[in-house]
């Protein structure tokens, strides 16, 4: 019998997913997540591209100085200015990786580098032996080796390995392999790299043909040692290999795959609805694992053969993704210690003085609304510790009059330092439109909202209403979010969220 094979989980929510359209997120943002990521067992987080900005230098630095029990790796091209920030912001950490990359496929090495295969191949030897200058941990990726000649790529990766590589992670930039093309390269590189013992294979699919998770397990079978992936699939385009799925495959297909990791399987939902709350965006109801109709059985049939034996329809049980039977947790009695209780398996780490200020918004909340629901928490902690950033303008008070027929008036009150500022608007053609436009005259910034989406976060006719907005100013888009049982007060919470950080990134 053949024992059992250890898969390294690498997660790049925090920079592959991060960086496609609506999830970035600020450094405060960043961080619960990384804990997160801990907290459920993930082997290396990828934290940044330090020298993309100061904001991705800061939060690698930070995540690097504060999490303990992961590796934590930044990205770098092949080249000394990347490395060197790189290992600036990494240099803290208590286990750390330099990931450096360099396309290598013809279309890439022809038209993006104008480089010859000799230059690629000497390019890449540099960059991994000055990043093994500060760190023993050093990851190569031939960017889109999935399109790159299987003599090409056995020539760089060998190159790699003996500049001192110590993993070597073959990506499918674009998403167009099939799983037997990388099952089938995984194998070519194990059976024809003279040196690839002394590194181990990795492998990161995008999910342009929806075939992340299934060409991911194929390189698994085929001798890969680790998996990119990402919470609920986020990343450039379709996104990447989903965490959760390729996770729970191995898990429940452990007679196919023999493979297991650290992940504790209980923390995913959690995790799952943390970045959706986190990023604003939700996983479709059908997501396999994580979406909301994953383990619910609608048809007759289903149900009469679940309440017979479970195993008819359900290969996995509820539980071990973390589902709970239900989510109602708190009411109106519940204290201060519950409260924490519930934010921390909900996957937040609050400070005493944070989890006071959620305490007080939910004594509030409470009330006005007798049952209290993950979404709720979840809802709160966004507006009170994670959504807003620095609260330059903040909502003192607000009035809206909308009636048929006529022009709505909504009078905003607004303060800044200390200062009141009120601006009464009969405009727009609703109390949202005329609320835009009271705070675009306070604040005198010029916002066009470009996506203005209300949720209801639990269920019932009392539930918090959240407002996630998009904005654009100067040609650049910013995301808020608002929270409240009044939707007009969510939506200008919302509004100044995204204001504040428009007014944080300018002071940056
Ligand atoms: O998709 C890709 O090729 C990447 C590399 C930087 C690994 O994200
Ligand atoms: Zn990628």
């Amino acid at each position: 019998m053949t024992s059992t094979r250890q898969i390294t989980i690498f997660d790049t929510t925090l920079r592959d997913g991060e960086q496609s359209p609506g999830c970035s997120m600020n450094l405060s943002e960043k961080l619960e997540l990384a804990q997160a990521l801990v907290d459920m067992g993930v082997d290396i987080i990828e934290a940044g591209f330090p020298i993309a900005s100061p904001g991705d230098f800061e939060a690698v630095s930070e995540i690097a100085l504060t999490m303990h029990g992961a590796t934590i790796c930044g990205l770098a091209r092949c080249s000394d200015k990347d490395i060197d920030r790189a290992w600036e912001a990494l240099k803290h950490a208590e286990k750390s990786r330099i990931h450096v990359f360099l396309a290598t496929s013809a279309i890439h090495r022809e038209f993006k580098l104008k480089m010859t295969r000799e230059e690629i191949i000497r390019r890449a030897v540099d960059g991994v032996r000055r990043a093994v200058e500060y760190c023993d941990d050093v990851e190569f990726s031939p960017e889109d080796a999935a399109r790159t000649e299987h003599d090409f790529l056995c020539e760089v990766v060998e190159a790699a390995i003996e500049a001192g590589a110590t993993t070597v992670n073959i990506p499918d930039t674009v998403g167009y392999a099939t799983p037997d093309q990388m099952g089938a390269t995984i194998k070519m590189l194990s059976n024809r790299v003279p040196n690839i013992d002394k590194a181990v294979i990795s492998v990161h699919c995008h999910n342009d043909l929806g075939l992340a998770v299934a060409n991911s397990l194929a390189a698994i079978e085929n001798g890969a040692g680790q998996i990119e992936c990402t919470i609920n699939g986020i990343g450039e385009r379709a996104g990447n290999c989903s965490l959760e799925e390729v996770v729970m495959a191995l898990k429940t297909r452990a007679d196919v795959y023999n493979c297991e990791t650290n992940i504790n399987t209980p923390r995913l939902v959690p995790l799952s609805r943390l970045l959706s709350s986190i990023t604003g965006l939700q996983v479709q109801r059908n997501k396999a694992i994580v979406g909301r109709n994953a383990f619910a059985h609608e048809a007759g049939i289903h149900q009469d053969g679940m309440l017979k034996e479970r195993t008819t329809y359900e290969i996995m049980r509820p539980e071990d993704v973390g589902l709970a039977k239900t989510d109602l947790v708190l009411g109106k009695h519940s204290g201060r210690a519950a409260l924490g209780d519930r934010a921390r398996e909900l996957g937040y780490h609050l400070s005493g003085e944070q989890l006071q200020e959620v305490f007080v918004e939910f004594k509030k909340l409470a009330d006005k609304k007798k049952d209290m629901y993950d979404g709720d928490i979840h809802a709160l902690i966004q507006q009170e510790i994670l959504g807003e950033v620095e609260n330059t303008w903040q909502l003192v008070r607000f009035q809206v009059r909308s009636a048929s027929g006529e022009t709505p008036c909504c009078e905003i009150t607004l303060s800044k330092d200390g200062e009141e500022f009120t601006q009464e608007v009969t405009d727009g053609d609703g109390p949202v439109d005329a609320a835009f436009w009271a705070v675009e005259k306070i604040t005198g910034l010029e916002i066009t909202c470009k996506n203005y989406r209300v949720r209801s976060a639990t269920l019932g006719r009392d539930a918090i209403g959240e407002v996630l907005v998009e904005i654009e100013h100067n040609d650049k888009s910013y995301r808020g979010r608002g929270a409240s049982t009044d939707t007009v007060e969510s939506t200008i919470h919302a509004i100044l969220d995204a204001v504040n950080r428009i007014v944080a990134q300018r002071t940056a």
